[in-house]
């Protein structure tokens, strides 16, 4: 009896208990609001203090664009035949599926016109034995060619390329050529990236590509792309986009998938990535390599993982600089 009582208390005692915190919590007495005013003012300094910590992360960011630039990885999304003896030096989209290349190699030099779809080669021009074919770009209805070794270059007709005339240009070599319809832009191996007055031929302007306080040497095939100058790192899987303001890297783009993936299948004879051509109209961009049996339509993912410092410098510009790879 007693000890049911007891318990009996308890569970009143317990209920009150209960009754009078719910009560307390629906007329809070004024030290509770000082604590929880308290506890507020501590949660909006940590609110402060968070999004001033994470604005000034951007405008960091912002600020050191130039210094770390976007990352980005591809996907595939159409591929087209291409001629396993074309060494590619330069690549050109003109329009109606239509692409100009420009092949190297001594005694396998050519420029010639090629069907997108199916890699059928429309229209061919031969070079001299003497010549190793390499940057090439359309302006109105000229093809412009460089060629290495030489400060020699040559202009084409683009309906039958045939060949208009010869020119001497003020680069070191002859490695890449492109152009936004007005200004040339030309590279010669080295880590210069020039502009060329398609019409009188001379340097305008030139700019040392750097990346990370690195020299990115050894640029070489270009494509004028939205206002960027994108370019093949000779010997890489890695494109840099260019500005060619200031010759700051804006961004990376690796594509050692491309050439693994052709390695897998057994083309063991190919050579490096080179050739990248951009479609204004329809925004598409195209990549092949030199002696690759494909040419890829690429679309850029921006890569959200932070890459370990000299990571990318080890990628992308491994053939010129030693990192010391840990
Ligand atoms: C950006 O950073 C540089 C050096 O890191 C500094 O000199 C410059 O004042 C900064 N610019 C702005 C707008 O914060
Ligand atoms: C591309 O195709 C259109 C429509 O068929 C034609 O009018 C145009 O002349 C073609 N351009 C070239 C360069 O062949
Ligand atoms: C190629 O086209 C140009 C310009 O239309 C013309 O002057 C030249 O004679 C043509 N060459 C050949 C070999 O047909």
């Amino acid at each position: 009896m007693a000890s049911s009582s007891q318990s009996h208390r308890k569970r009143l005692n317990k209920r009150s208990s209960s009754n009078s915190y719910s009560s307390m919590a629906s007329r809070p007495t004024p030290p509770n609001y000082r604590k929880i005013s308290l506890t507020f003012s501590v949660f909006l300094i940590f609110c402060v203090v968070l999004t001033l910590g994470i604005s000034s992360n951007m405008w960091n960011k912002l600020n050191s664009s130039s210094v770390s630039p976007t990352i980005y990885s591809i996907e595939v999304v159409n591929e087209f035949p291409h001629d396993p003896q074309a060494f590619t030096q330069g690549l050109v989209y003109a329009e109606n599926d239509t692409l100009f290349e420009s092949t190297g190699l001594k005694g396998r030099s050519t420029v010639r016109n090629v069907a997108l779809q199916n890699g059928k080669v429309e229209v061919i021009q031969r070079m001299d034995d003497s010549y190793f074919g390499e940057g090439l770009t359309l302006i109105d209805r000229r093809l412009f060619q460089v060629t290495w070794l030489t400060k020699t270059g040559f202009i084409y007709d683009r309906y039958n390329l045939s060949k208009f005339k010869k020119f001497t240009h003020k680069m070191k070599d002859g490695w890449g050529l492109a152009t936004d319809g007005k200004v040339m832009f030309g590279s010669d191996g080295t880590s210069i990236l020039y502009k060329i007055d398609p019409q009188t031929l001379k340097v305008t302007d030139k700019q040392i590509v750097k990346f990370n306080g690195y020299e990115v040497h050894n640029l070489n095939e270009l494509e004028f792309i939205k206002g960027e100058v994108w370019a093949n790192v000779w010997m890489t899987d890695c494109i840099a986009r260019i500005s060619h303001e200031d010759g700051s890297v804006l961004g990376w783009i690796l594509l050692p998938t491309l050439r693994e993936g052709l390695l897998r299948k057994g083309y063991t004879g190919i050579d490096v990535l080179n050739g990248i051509a951009w479609d204004s109209v329809k925004d598409r961009i195209f990549v092949t390599g030199k002696l690759w049996p494909t040419l890829y339509e690429i679309k850029l993912h921006p890569v959200k993982k932070k890459y370990k410092p000299r990571v990318i410098e080890q990628l992308c510009l491994r053939a010129s600089h030693d990192f010391g790879r840990a």
